[in-house]
């Protein structure tokens, strides 16, 4: 039996995502901060899919040193660990710190993430078939990376925080990629379509209104995510950033020099070199 570890997989994406792995015979754990939200996700799929075995974990990617206990105990429980999927993300309209300091964006979706998978990598590289999936956005292409904001130093703007964030994702897909090269690990990343989610909750009503008019369900934006983690073709996949299954352009910014030197400046941030 594989075994999947999700993070955010207690709704939206995440949790499609979980639910279709289960589906598939996976080992799932979920990882989030919200355990209330992350049992009654874990009830929901078990009642849908009998017999089926979950775990909900808790994490908080904004607390560097909650990432490292988490992965400390992570491996103990699971040493050879088939895909790891980065998916939780966050979009708030507000200017936030982590527990470090650096904004939350940044902090979370690419920083905490980068931390966790360093620290899980050589569970991934004992799998027969290590598969690491990191769930970007199209938005990546609104961003660049601006090192004066990582620590919320700028004027914070949200899309911009965002896009910086997602193009960091597509970064460190790149550059991780690249690293793994020859160990039969394959890192992908993906933009998984406008989909219906929480992630916009703190726009203001008419913008989700209007946002909502594009989207797609949860299960279809997981598509991507379940493809790349469990789909024989996707083993010839590596390398690349994918939609709707199949790899596209990214932004001309999503340069290797630019990945190689935000890899550096995220190990001196999370003080973990792998
Ligand atoms: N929805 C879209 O249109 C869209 C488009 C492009 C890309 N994406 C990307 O898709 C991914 C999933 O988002 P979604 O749309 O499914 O949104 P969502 O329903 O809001 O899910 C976000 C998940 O991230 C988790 N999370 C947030 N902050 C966290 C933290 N500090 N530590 C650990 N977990 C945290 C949340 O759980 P807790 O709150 O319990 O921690 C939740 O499970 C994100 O990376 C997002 O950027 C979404």
């Amino acid at each position: 039996m594989k075994t999947v570890l999700i993070t955010g997989g207690n709704s939206g994406i995440g949790k499609a995502t979980a639910h279709a792995l289960a589906a598939q015979g996976f080992r799932v754990f979920i990882a989030a901060r919200d355990m209330e939200k992350s049992r009654a996700a874990l009830a929901e799929i078990s009642a849908a899919v009998p017999g089926a075995q979950l775990l909900a974990l808790k994490l908080d990617l904004g607390d560097l040193d909650q990432v490292r206990a988490f992965a400390e105990d992570f491996r103990q429980r699971v040493p050879v660990l088939d895909v790891l999927i980065l998916n939780a993300g966050l979009f708030p309209l507000g200017k936030h710190l982590t527990a470090q300091g650096f904004e939350q964006q940044f902090g979370v979706n690419h920083l905490g993430h980068f931390l966790l998978t360093n620290l899980l990598l050589d569970t991934v590289k004992a799998a027969e078939q290590g598969r690491v999936v990191i769930v970007s956005s199209i938005m990546h292409w609104l961003g660049r990376i601006n090192v004066g904001s990582f620590r919320g130093e700028k004027f914070y703007n949200p899309i911009v925080a965002y896009g910086q964030s997602k193009l960091a994702n597509v970064l460190f897909m790149m550059e991780l990629a690249r690293r793994l090269e020859g160990t039969g690990v394959r890192v992908n990343a993906l933009h998984p379509g406008g989909v219906d989610t929480g992630i916009a909750r703190d726009l203001p009503k008419i913008a989700q209104k209007i946002y909502a008019m594009s989207t797609v369900t949860a299960e279809k934006g997981a598509e991507s995510s379940i493809f790349l983690a469990a789909a024989p073709e996707a083993q010839a996949f590596h390398g690349e950033f994918v939609r709707n299954c199949k790899p596209m352009r990214t932004s001309p910014l999503a340069k290797q020099a630019t990945a190689e030197k935000l890899w550096q400046l995220s190990e001196e941030m999370t003080g973990c070199r792998y």
